[in-house]
């Protein structure tokens, strides 16, 4: 890649910024400030400057650099995935059929299906094999627009898997251009051999994994599946509590299918993120108003699973930040499309195509610290640009949903 790129010619410039904001809420989610025949010149791997071609300074020196011209197409920063599990051994497709039978996710799971039946899986797995998949599934959604992107464990279960998959995701960090953070979920589900002593596997999380993986920097975040049959709401605590002890903040999984209170707890300890809340009680909004937590959610899981659609009309209504992303995972979302998820939050949640780009971008930013680098085009942040094919329009993107929106993708390496 030249050292210096200029686009030109830009149709309309999407998510500009003067200076980075931490995330969008309420009604501001409905704004996605533009330029319309812009211009946008990237440096060494930064955002250098961009405004209106009629007041392009124009090029003094064309040493290592790349022109491209955008007649006709949009611009936009690059998506920020901030909830997958994309390091997984083997995929579920078995379970798709059984839901079409008539077996209901928890069901599945009940019989040896879900999680434990990827967790064997991966059990199973050399390590340089699960990279490989990982890297193939890095350049799908890299193809499809995703600058940065989380990535928990959980599909091990055992100290020795949960850290092979931590250390996959270390390399990916060091392989792959996108920006990669890692979250610790150890506590995803119970292994069989704990089914009848949870508290022993607790124990073996906070105990055990969770002083590894801190200890080997293997972890930006920690994770907890709170849930009915998984992690109650004071497993939760503990872990939050244990996991902020090592330097990681909790990201947690809550209200997927039952409101228990998890979503206040997680506030109350300073979560960054709370993910899924397919399910939204009165006391979950509140927990939410006025706290550093982005309610996450997550509409290709809903679509798969055909669970309700969380309540993110609601949420942006009062007033609240959302984020937006897309689960990629093997047994509720095999798929990290964040365009096709666009087209799910417009039609499905009632969000306007602007709400749900910000959802993707600048919130999905802060949903992994990173703000203050991605998800806008913004001065100085970082180069992850989005080239779309000749469009009429911004709404053109979710409306034509399935369709391949994208003619390039331009991601600065992490470190640049
Ligand atoms: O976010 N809900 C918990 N975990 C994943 C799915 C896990 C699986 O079914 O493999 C999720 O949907
Ligand atoms: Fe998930």
């Amino acid at each position: 890649m030249a050292s210096k790129i200029f686009i030109k010619n830009i149709k309309t410039l999407y998510q500009i910024e003067d200076s980075p904001k931490k995330w969008v809420a309420g009604k501001e989610m409905g704004v996605l400030p533009s330029i319309d025949n812009a211009y946008l010149a990237i440096e060494d791997g930064k955002i250098a400057d961009y405004g209106q071609m009629s007041d392009w300074p124009g090029i003094t020196d064309w040493r290592d650099l790349e022109v491209i011209d955008a007649s006709d197409r949009l611009v936009l920063p690059a998506w920020c995935d901030s909830h997958t599990h994309l390091v997984f051994a083997g995929t579920r497709e078995d379970e798709f059929v059984d839901r079409i039978h008539g077996l209901s996710y928890e069901e599945i799971a009940a019989k040896g299906g879900g999680i434990l039946n990827s967790a064997k899986k991966l059990q199973n797995t050399d390590e340089n094999d699960l990279f490989d998949s990982a890297m193939r599934r890095i350049e799908e959604i890299r193809a499809l627009g995703t600058g940065a992107v989380e990535i928990k464990s959980g599909y091990g279960l055992s100290l020795d898997a949960e850290l092979k998959i931590l250390r996959v995701v270390k390399r990916l960090k060091e392989a792959s251009d996108l920006t990669i953070k890692s979250t610790f979920l150890g506590a995803h589900a119970y292994p069989v051999e704990y089914k009848s002593n949870k508290a022993a596997y607790l124990d073996l999380v906070i105990n055990k994994m969770l002083p590894q993986v801190a200890e080997e920097g293997l972890a930006d975040y920690i994770d907890v599946f709170c849930e009915t049959n998984y992690f109650s709401v004071d497993d939760t605590k503990k872990i939050m509590e244990a996991g902020t002890k090592h330097g990681l903040k909790p990201k947690i999984h809550v209200n997927q299918f039952m409101a228990l209170g998890g979503v206040k707890a997680c506030v109350d300890h300073s979560a960054l993120s709370v993910d899924h809340l397919e399910v939204m009680e009165e006391a979950d909004f509140e927990a939410l108003k006025g706290s550093e937590t982005i309610p996450t959610m997550l509409p290709s899981c809903s679509f798969f699973l055909g669970i309700p659609f969380g309540p993110g009309r609601r949420v942006i209504d009062e007033g609240m930040p959302l984020a937006l992303a897309t689960d990629y995972n093997p047994g509720s979302t095999p798929s990290g499309n964040i365009p096709f998820l666009l087209s799910l939050a417009c039609i499905k949640m009632k969000l306007t195509p602007e709400e749900a780009i910000n959802a993707v971008t600048i919130n999905g930013a802060y949903a992994m610290d990173l703000s203050n680098t991605h998800g806008s085009i913004c001065r100085g942040k970082q180069a992850n640009i989005i080239i779309t094919k000749e469009h009429t329009s911004l709404n053109y993107i979710p409306y034509a949903f399935g369709s391949d929106h994208i003619d390039r993708v331009i991601i600065s390496p992490a470190q640049a």
